[in-house]
């Protein structure tokens, strides 16, 4: 790996179900999570798709969000800069039109001060609606890992977010991490639809058995590499299943919108015990 593995424990929000996070923070201290991704954040801000925009159907949610964000500039300005003052591990998840806007992206941020890693998302549900670089195959995935990884500063981690595809899930990991990603994230939500036809993406536990099958897949082929488990973590025993999958951390997504506290008490539930005090357990 080219940086330290900079997450405190195994517990991380995922990209775009922890707002800002200045609203998060008032359910638990950002701290005491392994890490708090960012939503994506594009080169330009983007304004997000029509309403609505997130819809309830059995066991998941369904997001036509659009990857709205106020573009990189922005980013670095205001959302940022509270972030690290509240003492989280920064995770940047980055979106890009082209291998250029990528590069950009992964050259502005891993100069930023503050950002432990930056993830790769090469999984919108949505490509050629929302506009944005289609890495459905591994050459293009590992062309955009390439990209970003030629400019990034030393230390940063670099995650790569996959599409859950069982198909080509392993393949796609594969030449994202010749092409240089320490990381993958497994997955992003499935591609579906809104009630009104809309391209969205579907979360939460509807999709968590899926998720784990690529997550179990991608750990098997690639046992050097640190996977991260993300899909329908709901609550602690969800999360040890990613770990026992073989992921080396976890992130926690449509759970937020149900309990706001549900990653802080995911992490402090799969806490290891402290040690007795001396004399402490003789009674
Ligand atoms: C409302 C909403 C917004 C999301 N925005 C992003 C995003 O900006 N970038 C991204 O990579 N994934 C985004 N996702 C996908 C999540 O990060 C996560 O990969 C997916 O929802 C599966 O995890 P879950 O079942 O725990 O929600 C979003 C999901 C939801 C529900």
């Amino acid at each position: 790996m080219s940086a330290d593995w900079p997450f405190g424990n195994p517990v991380l929000t995922a990209s775009g179900c922890g707002g800002t996070g200045r609203d998060l923070a008032a359910y638990g201290d950002l701290s005491e999570l392994g890490g708090f991704v960012t939503r994506s954040v594009t080169l330009q801000p983007r304004p997000g798709g029509a309403e609505p925009r997130i819809v309830e159907s059995p066991s998941g949610l369904v997001n036509a969000i659009g990857l709205q964000n106020p573009g990189v500039t922005a980013f670095v300005r205001e959302e940022l800069p509270p972030l690290v003052e509240l003492g989280a591990t920064v995770v940047v998840s980055i979106a890009g039109h082209s291998l250029g806007e990528y590069a950009e992206l992964s050259r502005t941020l891993g100069r930023t001060d503050g950002v432990a890693a930056l993830e790769v998302n090469l999984s919108v549900p949505d490509p050629v609606g929302s506009g944005l670089f289609d890495a459905r195959e591994p050459f293009q995935a590992a062309s955009v890992v390439g990209s970003c990884r030629r400019d990034l500063r030393a230390g940063v981690l670099l995650l790569v977010k996959l599409r859950s595809d069982v198909v080509r899930v392993v393949e796609t990991a594969k030449a994202a991490v010749e092409a240089g990603a320490d990381a993958v994230v497994v997955g992003n939500a499935l591609p579906a639809a809104l009630p009104d036809g809309r391209p969205g993406g579907l979360s939460g536990p509807a999709i968590r058995p899926q998720a784990l099958r690529c997550v179990a897949e991608v750990a098997r082929a690639l046992p050097d590499t640190a996977v991260i488990g993300c899909g329908g973590i709901m609550d602690a025993d969800d999360a040890r299943a990613h770990l026992d999958a073989g992921a080396r951390a976890v992130q926690v997504g449509t759970a937020l919108f149900h309990d706001p506290t549900s990653a802080f008490r995911i992490a402090r539930e799969l806490a290891p015990e402290p040690d007795p005090l001396p004399g402490e357990d003789d009674a």
